[in-house]
C-alpha cells in the first residue's frame, strides 16, 4: 500500500488549510490501510464514511476562504472539488454493491493518492500565494 504522506512542500500557508490536508491525508491513509487489511465490510465504510465526511468538510472551508477572499481561482478550484466528490460517491456505490474489490483498492493507491496531492500542490498551493499577496 502506497501511504501518503503530508511534507512541507504542501505547505499552503493557511492553518485552517494545512490543518485539514493533514488530516485528510490521515483519514484518506485509514481507509487504504483498512482495504489493504482486509477488514470487514463494516469498518471499511466506517472509514469510508469519515473520509466522504471530511472531504466534504475541507471543500467546503476553502470554497469559503475563496468565496471571501475574491480569488479568482474559485471555479476551478470548485469543478475539481465537485469532480472528487463524484468519484468518491461511485467508489462508496462500488463498495455497497460489490465489497472491498481489487479495483477499490487500486483506486485508492493509485488513482486518489496521486489527485489529491496533485490537487494540493497545483490549486491550493496557489490560493495559498494568493492570499499572501492580500493585506491582512
Ligand atoms: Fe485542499
Ligand atoms: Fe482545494
Amino acid at each position: 500500500m502506497n501511504k501518503i504522506a503530508w511534507n512541507k512542500d504542501l505547505t499552503v500557508g493557511v492553518e485552517v488549510i494545512d490543518d485539514q490536508h493533514r488530516q485528510w491525508i490521515q483519514r484518506f491513509n485509514d481507509v487504504a490501510a483498512a482495504i489493504a487489511a482486509h477488514q470487514g465490510p463494516v469498518q471499511i465504510g466506517k472509514t469510508l464514511a469519515f473520509l466522504m465526511d471530511y472531504t466534504k468538510l475541507h471543500f467546503t472551508t476553502e470554497e469559503q476562504l475563496m468565496t471571501e477572499s475574491g480569488y479568482p481561482g474559485l471555479a476551478e478550484q470548485h469543478a475539481q472539488h465537485q469532480e472528487l466528490n463524484e468519484t468518491l460517491q461511485g467508489l462508496l456505490r462500488d463498495f455497497e454493491e460489490e465489497g472491498a474489490t481489487q479495483k477499490l483498492a487500486e483506486a485508492f493507491n493509485v488513482f486518489l493518492g496521486n489527485w489529491l496531492i496533485k490537487h494540493i500542490r497545483e490549486l491550493d498551493l496557489k490560493f495559498g500565494a494568493f492570499l499572501k499577496t492580500k493585506p491582512a
